[in-house]
């Protein structure tokens, strides 16, 4: 058996986990799922499936990764040797192989913004809707950006677990803070910011219907990498001594924390300029904000461009940290499974998914017209990958921890062998055990009827 490698610090092991968590989706998605759902009862709803739910799913992943310590299609089958139980490691690197085909032209589209911003040409007036479908529908430019987003996962995942993704999560998380921190400050001193924060933390509870709460459970299990083998495969370079229930706490909260500060910094912004729309998806990002930036600090133009950079910048480094442990899921399993070294494993890993990410990219331009149940080739895998696949396996992996594996495995695993006290272990196998599994069945059903 070859040795493997660890997280070398508890500190590290808990960045990296954040790393994988804060994403794109804290930064735009969660903003805009606020603003669209009742604000302040959104993000009530959304802390209750954080507490409720993610955070037993998480610890139940971190109990199979750190248990076999493996990639996670052999922590399965070791687990449940021979059995249908299996698939579910399989479902896990599947689903991040998809994600990150599609994850990379995303980030490549904030690091052709942060280019931008740098340069100074963001800032020129213009007409931000037309140019960024300009932007997203060239046949290379997307997958240029894509590909270079890729180059720099690539790099840092083919170094290994502590001299690429620890030593990469432990500087750039810390930043990353520190620029969440200056931008929610700049945000406050806007003109009109309290607009913007009034419209965030007003519970508007008229408009919560069982659809919202059902966007609550997706963004909480998408936000905090779920069901994607991605945090299983972390965990399994846990040491003994890392407490596994206190770093699923810790990770949750440091990606509330950002997700609620996002929308802190967005939509004071967004208020503090007249006549703006707040658009949905992509558009927030890449089309309401440009423009913002632009009018926000009227005739200092030079404030609007740091803005934009530190808000491109914070957006790419949070890609990338995600974007690393995707990559990490698929590569551990060609590493381990195929066995050939790392950095091998890495470039096939990162041509294929490069292979993928091109026909994403190009199903906003050239293909667009090619559709499979109305959806083009992006939002097709985002539906399997996050409508599907994920809940599916989140259902899995809770009956399977709570009901397969034998209660004082999982009970040694999250005492650290007896030596640390949980008290609400009870709790936590009803809850993987009953709560979590049938109330992601509904929201599958209903996301099916949709
Ligand atoms: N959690 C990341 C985000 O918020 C996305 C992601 C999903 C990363 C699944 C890894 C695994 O953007």
């Amino acid at each position: 058996m070859t040795t493997r490698s660890n997280f070398g610090s508890k500190l590290g092991a808990v960045l990296a986990a954040a790393g994988s968590a804060v994403g794109l989706g804290n930064v735009w998605r969660f903003p805009t799922e606020v603003g669209n759902n009742g604000g302040a009862a959104f993000i009530l709803i959304y802390l209750i499936c954080v507490l409720l739910i993610g955070v037993p799913v998480m610890i139940s992943e971190f109990v199979v990764g750190r248990h076999t310590h493996a990639n996670t299609i052999t922590a399965y089958k070791r687990l449940a040797p021979g059995s249908w139980w299996r698939i579910e490691g399989v479902a896990g690197v599947f689903v991040a192989f998809l994600i990150l085909s599609y994850y990379v032209i995303i980030s490549g589209w904030t690091l052709y913004y942060l280019v931008q911003s740098c340069l100074g040409t963001l800032s020129v007036a213009q007409d931000f809707k037309a140019g960024f479908s300009a932007f997203i529908a060239h046949p290379w430019w997307p997958v240029v950006y894509g590909c270079i987003f890729m180059g720099f996962t690539h790099l840092v995942v083919a170094r290994g677990v502590q001299s690429g993704i620890e030593r990469f999560s432990k500087v750039m998380m810390p930043l990353l803070l520190v620029i969440i921190v200056v931008l929610v400050v700049c945000s406050f001193n806007m003109p009109g910011a309290h607009d913007g924060l009034r419209f965030l933390l007003k519970p508007d509870f008229s408009k919560v219907t069982t659809r919202v709460m059902l966007s609550a459970m997706g963004q909480a299990f998408f936000s905090l990498s779920l069901a994607m083998g991605c945090l299983c495969t972390y965990a399994s370079y846990f040491s003994s001594d890392t407490r596994l229930v206190r770093t699923a706490v810790n990770v949750s909260l440091i990606d509330t924390l950002v997700a609620i500060m996002s929308g802190f910094i967005i939509f004071p912004a967004v208020f503090s300029v007249q006549g703006v729309q707040v658009d949905e998806g992509p558009g927030l990002v890449f089309i309401t904000l440009p423009h913002v930036f632009q009018m926000a600090f009227h005739g200092v133009p030079l404030l609007g461009s740091v803005f934009s950079v530190l808000f491109y910048l914070l957006l790419l480094l949070a890609a990338l940290t995600s974007a690393m442990s995707l990559h990490e899921s698929v590569t551990a399993y060609v590493h381990e499974a195929a066995h050939v070294s790392r950095p091998r494993a890495s470039v096939v890993v990162s041509v294929a998914c490069m292979l993928l990410g091109v026909a994403c990219s190009l199903s906003f331009g050239p293909w667009s017209g090619f559709r499979v149940f109305g959806m083009n080739i992006f939002e097709l895998f985002d539906f399997a990958a996050s409508k599907v696949i994920m809940l599916l396996s989140g259902i899995v992996i809770c009956l399977f921890v709570g009901w397969k594996l034998d209660r004082q495995l999982v009970y040694d695993e999250v005492t650290n062998g007896g030596t640390l006290r949980f008290r609400l272990f009870r709790l936590y196998l009803f809850l993987i055990r009953y709560v979590v599994p049938i109330v992601i069945g509904v929201i599958f059903v209903n996301e099916l009827r949709q």
